[in-house]
């Protein structure tokens, strides 16, 4: 394949999880939104035979959250390696050894459950790939995915696939996505615990869970199942009193495999006091995010008065990405 060009760049959406998360690895279903938040990758051939990777500290607007600054945290060489293997993976399957600088920059934090390894997985591939042609979304997302299982062993593959696509859908590991086709916005709202995690260790630790548990696993995923299959039903229907339910009946499914936590847990009940319908944690659980869903009147006055306890919680209501990836 030629060189078309000798830069590019491409950006790829965060994402929540609304419905299954851990059960999914095991092959139950999942729902899961892209967010308004992204992740950009700037590539430019080097003249080296080099790859290098920086990132650049940006505000993330409205949440004002601290935003992705790899060389800062302290596991970024753990995430930095696999992101250079993902731009590695690309050159091979096109014939090329040549550097590459990658510069990326991101509108929400890492670690956190908002799928900014996904992200910056299907934003590198897709940059990489464009310069040679018009990449295509299936192909970004299984290359994506491969190189996302270098950061966490045992994923899914279900955030890469958000990542790619965009939108909500229902997950499975054997059918892949399906997309859903909300009628409204869905009155969602997102509060960081700010505690960090790794997605890798609280699937390892769930692992443990099951291999140690399994009948009451089994037993655990057969109602996650449930869980999301009639959440999908209230998504269709715009029935956000039943999705909220759901989502505090999928979160005492989430303590009961160890991934929730005190701080978690707090903020839940803030929210639910403050006339969520439900709430629960999003993504890996071990701190990051809770989401929660608001009758529609209550979703803006929560954010129009929020009052000193919670602000230190960025507390952001969750717009919802239709564009996956994009090239720009
Ligand atoms: C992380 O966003 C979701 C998990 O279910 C892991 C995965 O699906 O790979 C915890």
């Amino acid at each position: 394949m030629r060189l078309r060009r000798r830069s590019s760049e491409a950006s790829a959406p965060g994402k929540v999880v609304l419905f299954g998360e851990h059960f999914v690895v095991y092959d139950s279903p999942a729902i899961l939104a892209a967010i308004d938040r992204r992740v950009h990758a700037k590539v430019r051939i080097s003249r080296g035979k080099e790859i290098t990777i920086s990132s650049v500290h940006k505000l993330a607007g409205s949440a004002r959250a601290e935003s992705l600054n790899m060389q800062k945290i302290p596991d970024s060489k753990l995430i930095l390696e696999p992101l250079v293997e993902c731009a590695k993976a690309v050159l091979l399957e096109r014939g090329y050894k040549i550097g590459l600088n990658i510069e990326l920059s991101s509108y929400f934090p890492v670690g956190i459950g908002l799928g900014s390894s996904a992200a910056c997985c299907v934003a590198i591939t897709a940059a990489v790939d464009s310069l040679f042609h018009e990449p295509i979304r299936k192909w970004i997302c299984t290359k994506a995915t491969e190189s996302e299982r270098r950061i966490h062993h045992n994923s899914s593959g279900a955030d890469c696939s958000i990542c790619t696509y965009g939108g909500i859908m229902y997950f499975t590991k054997k059918n892949g996505l399906k997309r859903i086709r909300a009628k409204k916005d869905l009155p969602l709202a997102l509060l960081n615990t700010k505690e960090r995690h790794s997605t890798g260790e609280l699937v390892s630790s769930v692992k443990s869970y099951r291999e140690s548990n399994y009948p009451a696993f089994k037993v655990l995923a057969g109602f996650s199942k449930i869980i999301s299959k009639e959440a999908l039903n209230a998504i269709k229907r715009s029935d956000y009193l039943r999705l909220g339910g759901l989502m505090n009946q999928n979160q005492t499914l989430l303590q009961e495999i160890g991934v929730s936590t005190k701080k978690i847990q707090r903020l839940i009940d803030l929210c639910l006091k403050k006339g969520a319908w439900g709430a629960k944690l999003t993504g890996a659980g071990g701190g990051g995010c809770v989401i929660s869903i608001f009758p529609p009147n209550k979703h803006s006055t929560f954010f129009s008065r929020i009052e000193n306890n919670l602000k230190k919680y960025e507390p952001f209501p969750l717009k919802i990405d239709y564009d996956g990836v994009l090239i720009h």
